[in-house]
């Protein structure tokens, strides 16, 4: 067996409920896996939460329960609403679990033995109301921690921190040999150019327990918890059963089957510093090669109308004329699953950001997924049941305009496969829909309901309904990544899906046998508008 695809994503924080930032990740890797998958690849797709740390420890304080509740419950929502929305990974990373605590105390523990990790004390402002340390970007206008902070001391503590600064050359060498390490590449050279001012620091790796006790412990110091990074990062490892105590038998992956991973995807707030720097030096320390690395694809932000998300607003603000809220339950709750994956990856630029509104959301689902594609099933089914009573015949007709929706079908393949290998699944939905605009414009040239009145015509009438019948078999098997159970129920109205083993190399014309009966048709898109322009008010 070859080395798998290996996937993965940021493990989301589960102080609050999934947004649409974490929604888009995880649709946007949902859809990768399941293209290299139709690709013919073996994939695993690893992705989960990240449960530990101060924000967590006091929301689970002023909600009143423990932190190990909170966790849960909230963990709870994250799998709901992947379970909802057809996100589907192989392995799920949970850092409270003990699997993950193993591996990231081992790795502290080999380390600390390498004289990798050391002790030091520092001197800081310390807000005891906020129970953190402060600095000078805290400070308001007029220079002075304000209010918020409640009483603000000078304290001393004594932390660990890991010899980062040790491998800054090493990192600047790998990243100048690897200009594919880091997609996109202006992000590649952002990441470059953060090196020449993040020389000489070190980084603190733990809290003192008195401060936080919701954490791994240190293996070499039980008086302290690991803080953020060695626990958050070391997901990607320990779930995907590096150094597995039990190979075989522990339910994880063969590690040698899945490193080096081929793709972390991250959003652009936790490349510099956390993926960039701290996780290819951990890497580096632990003693992986450079071709062992693995490869960022960095993506952008969701923006709420023009202005930075925040899940407050996402939820309360208004006035919104048919969505509930702009949280990914509240668009779901009217465009559908796939009504959602299609908005979040056909409306974003990978690696750029974009914005979330509702006038977008009912756009791309009501002229794109209802008039074209939606539209374009819903017709030809009629008509093919009308003239053909739902049984496709083979035929000789052939005219420039069928070659040309041939063509366009017959390339869509190469084409997608052309922009996923820049992770440009946008493009591979334009596609789509341009293609399935053609096909309706095919109908609207050669006007088959026109012809149809003719028995003369019968030929001609089954080779436009046997094309782009053909069209929609191709388009449900592109599609099937982005809007996997889109792509099932066109292929039930169709009456075909894909064999087992179906593979994108299998995309030729002539999928559908020349006696083929079509199933059913039924609406794939029912139209979604404000009550002022809904038909028959
Ligand atoms: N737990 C850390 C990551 C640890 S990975 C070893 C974290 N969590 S997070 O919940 O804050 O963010 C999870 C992912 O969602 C990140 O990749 C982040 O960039 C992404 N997003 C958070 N808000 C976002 C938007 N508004 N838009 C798009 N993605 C965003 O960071």
């Amino acid at each position: 067996m070859g080395k798998k695809f290996y996937i993965t994503t940021a493990i989301d924080y589960t102080n609050g409920p999934p947004h649409i930032g974490h929604a888009y990740e995880k649709v946007l890797a949902d859809a990768v896996a399941r293209w290299f998958r139709l690709s013919g690849r073996e994939v695993f797709f690893l992705t989960g939460v990240d449960q530990h740390g101060q924000k967590v420890q006091q929301s689970a304080e002023r909600a009143g329960v423990t932190p190990e509740q909170f966790v849960k419950d909230v963990t709870a929502k994250f799998l709901e609403l992947w379970e909802r929305i057809d996100v589907r990974p192989d392995g799920w990373a949970e850092t409270v679990d003990p699997r993950h605590k193993f591996v990231v105390r081992a790795l502290l523990q080999q380390m600390y033995d390498a004289g990798q990790i050391y002790k030091k004390k520092t001197t800081g402002w310390y807000s005891v109301r906020q129970e953190q340390y402060v600095n000078d970007k805290d400070r308001n206008e007029q220079g002075e921690f304000g209010p918020e902070w409640g009483q603000v001391e000078e304290r001393e503590e004594e932390n660990y921190y890991f010899r980062l600064s040790d491998h800054a050359e090493w990192l600047q060498q790998f990243l100048a040999s690897r200009p594919d390490a880091v997609f996109p590449a202006n992000r590649h050279s952002q990441l470059v150019n953060s090196l020449a001012d993040s020389g000489g620091m070190d980084l603190c790796i733990s809290r003192p327990k008195s401060r936080l006790r919701w954490g791994i412990e240190l293996p070499f110091d039980e008086d302290y918890v690991t803080f953020v990074w060695f626990d958050a990062l070391t997901n990607y490892i320990s779930f995907a059963g590096y150094r597995d105590p039990a190979p075989g038998t522990s339910g994880l992956p063969d590690f040698n089957d899945l490193w080096p991973c081929d793709v972390h995807i991250i959003g652009k707030d936790i490349l510099i510093p956390a993926h960039g720097i701290y996780w290819y030096i951990m890497l580096h320390a632990a003693g992986l090669k450079d071709e062992e690395m693995p490869k960022l694809l960095v993506h952008g932000f969701w923006n709420l109308e023009g202005r930075k998300y925040s899940k407050s607003e996402a939820v309360e603000a208004k006035p919104l004329k048919v969505l509930k809220d702009l949280t990914p339950h509240g668009i779901a709750d009217s465009v559908g699953k796939d009504g959602l994956r299609y908005f979040l990856l056909a409306e974003m630029t990978t690696g750029q950001d974009a914005d979330l509104s509702e006038e977008r959301i009912l756009t791309r689902y009501n002229k794109d997924l209802a008039d074209i594609l939606g539209n374009l099933l819903n017709r030809t089914l009629n008509m093919a049941r009308k003239y053909l009573n739902g049984v496709l015949v083979n035929t000789t007709h052939g005219s420039e305009m069928h070659q040309a929706l041939r063509a366009a079908v017959t390339a869509l393949p190469g084409r997608a496969a052309e922009h996923m290998s820049a992770w440009q699944i946008h493009k591979v939905l334009a596609d789509v829909i341009d293609t399935a605009r053609l096909a309706n414009a095919f109908i609207d040239k050669t006007a088959p309901f026109k012809l149809a009145k003719d028995p003369a015509n019968a030929d001609a009438v089954a080779s436009i309904m046997g094309h782009v019948i053909e069209t929609l078999a191709h388009l449900s098997i592109i599609l099937s990544p982005a809007i996997p159970s889109t792509a099932t129920r066109i292929q039930e109205q169709l009456g075909w899906s894909p064999p087992a083993g179906f593979t994108l190399a299998d995309l030729k014309w002539g999928l559908l046998p020349a006696d083929h009966t079509i199933g059913q048709p039924q609406p794939l898109f029912p139209k979604v508008l404000p009550p002022a322009e809904a038909p028959g008010s």
